[in-house]
């Protein structure tokens, strides 16, 4: 849609939309126009309930009044403040609440603007802590077929999911990757899969390959949620911690989904029992509301940069908005809606609930497949011959009109509500997309 004039206040042709089929957005535009609580409300005042929470951020609900308020307030008494060599109260006081919530051993908080720049932030790190510590050697990272990093050129290169790699040319050099956790077997699984903890031991496979002295960092989803929810399967983030270990590879959870409440414990780290050295995350540290993300790391990587003369500085990283004042009230506010509402372990109270609903699914057409824990779920649609992802295309539209918001990767059908939903809306959401998968058959 070329430019041959100069926009009309209402027309759709200046923004060039991410991950969005331009063309065919704009001849059949969905809008939404407000929000609150388990809501969306569409340009048509359709009230659309949501399944997603946003894009998997929004985890306390839409439009909460204590975040509303926080921000309304930071934006009048202290709108902006330098992020290097000075500091405003909110920040600090942001990282000690993360803390707090974060599994034994995580000490430090790192901010950035977004999921993939925590991910190449925490790269980043690991790179430079090994140096620090006189292991410059380590420079190889290792991720994951399927693994989504976000868009950043580290996030692209240890990520695994082709369409985000193939046009950009060949991103890093030195990175290699475990392969994915999707096995046949372990269909229609509720929770945690049986099978492929062995797939954890081709790590070793790579240390044998490349040295384990040239390996840095092993980043791997916890749950793999942009792929199309991909759980690990049982003693395999076990293993892969064992093996870092082993070598002295650090190991990176990228928690941008999984972390505040999404499985039922603050993070995904807690709920496997697994801590590695790094986490990331982003999305619900300020409920999707102000981009913020920010590396979690232990105390002996910070600690490896302290040294040397107290003038010099430590890292030479860092964003403009690292640690805005804005998104950090806003994340001290999340926190506490979090905390008021005891939202990080209710996914675990609903997770039977929300399982049950979800595997009610099973006899659909063309269903293939349903997977789940806490409150994440995927239903797998069998592709339309030459036509992948078109199917759920087709369903994620129907569903919109339908009055509910899904979200897809390719013929997967992934939800991720709100922590608020009560058990009634559950049941609306899984009985409508019921109705849609019929629909599209
Ligand atoms: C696991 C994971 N890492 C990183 C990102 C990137 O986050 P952002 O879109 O905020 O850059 C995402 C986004 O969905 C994600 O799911």
């Amino acid at each position: 849609m070329a430019l041959d004039r100069k926009p009309a206040p209402n027309d759709l042709s200046a923004f060039w939309m991410p991950f969005t089929a331009n063309r065919q957005f704009k001849a059949q535009p969905r809008m939404l126009v407000g929000a609150k609580d388990m809501h969306y409300t569409a340009a048509d005042g359709r009230q659309v309930l949501d399944g997603t929470a946003g894009l998997w951020c929004c985890n306390a609900g839409h439009c909460r009044p204590k975040i509303t308020q926080a921000i309304t307030e930071t934006a009048s008494t202290l709108d902006y403040a330098p992020a290097f060599q000075i500091g405003h109260p909110g920040a600090f006081e942001l990282a000690n609440r993360l803390v707090d919530i974060a599994p034994e051993g995580i000490e430090h908080v790192f901010y950035t603007n977004s999921g993939s720049e925590a991910v190449d932030t925490a790269l980043k790190i690991a790179l430079a802590y090994h140096r620090a510590r006189g292991e410059a050697s380590r420079t190889r990272l290792i991720g994951r077929e399927r693994g989504y990093h976000g868009v950043g050129f580290g996030g692209i290169s240890v990520g695994g999911i082709v369409n985000n790699r193939r046009f950009f040319g060949t991103a890093l050099n030195g990175v290699d990757h475990l392969p994915h956790t999707h096995l046949k077997e372990n269909a229609f699984t509720k929770g945690q899969p049986e099978h492929g903890a062995y797939l954890a031991e081709e790590l070793e496979r790579l240390v044998a390959l490349h040295g384990a002295e040239t390996i840095a960092a092993v980043i791997v989803e916890p749950m793999a949620g942009s792929t199309g929810v991909l759980l690990p399967p049982k003693g395999y983030l076990e293993k892969l911690r064992e093996l870092t270990t082993k070598h002295g590879i650090l190991l990176i959870f990228d928690e941008v989904i999984t972390g505040f409440g999404r499985l039922g414990s603050p993070f995904a780290a807690q709920h496997f029992g697994v801590i590695p050295d790094m986490m990331t995350c982003a999305k619900g540290l300020t409920n999707g509301v102000i981009p913020m993300g920010a590396v979690l790391t232990s105390g002996a990587i910070h600690d490896a940069f302290m040294q040397g003369p107290d003038h010099v500085i430590e890292l030479f990283h860092g964003y403009t908005y690292s640690g805005n004042p804005i998104a950090s009230a806003a994340g001290i506010a999340t926190l506490e809606t979090y905390a008021d509402g005891n939202l990080l372990t209710r996914a675990a109270k609903l997770e039977k609930h929300w399982e049950k609903a979800l595997h009610g699914l099973a006899d659909h057409p063309n269903v293939i497949d349903i997977r789940n824990m806490g409150l994440i779920g995927a239903v797998e649609l069998a592709s339309i011959p030459d036509a992948p992802g078109k199917r759920a295309f087709d369903a994620f539209v129907k569903a919109f009109e339908a009055g509910i918001m899904i979200r897809i990767t390719g013929d997967t059908i992934a939800l991720s509500p709100p922590l608020i939903i009560s058990e009634e809306q559950i049941d609306e959401l899984i009985s409508t997309l019921g109705s849609v998968i019929k629909a599209t058959a």
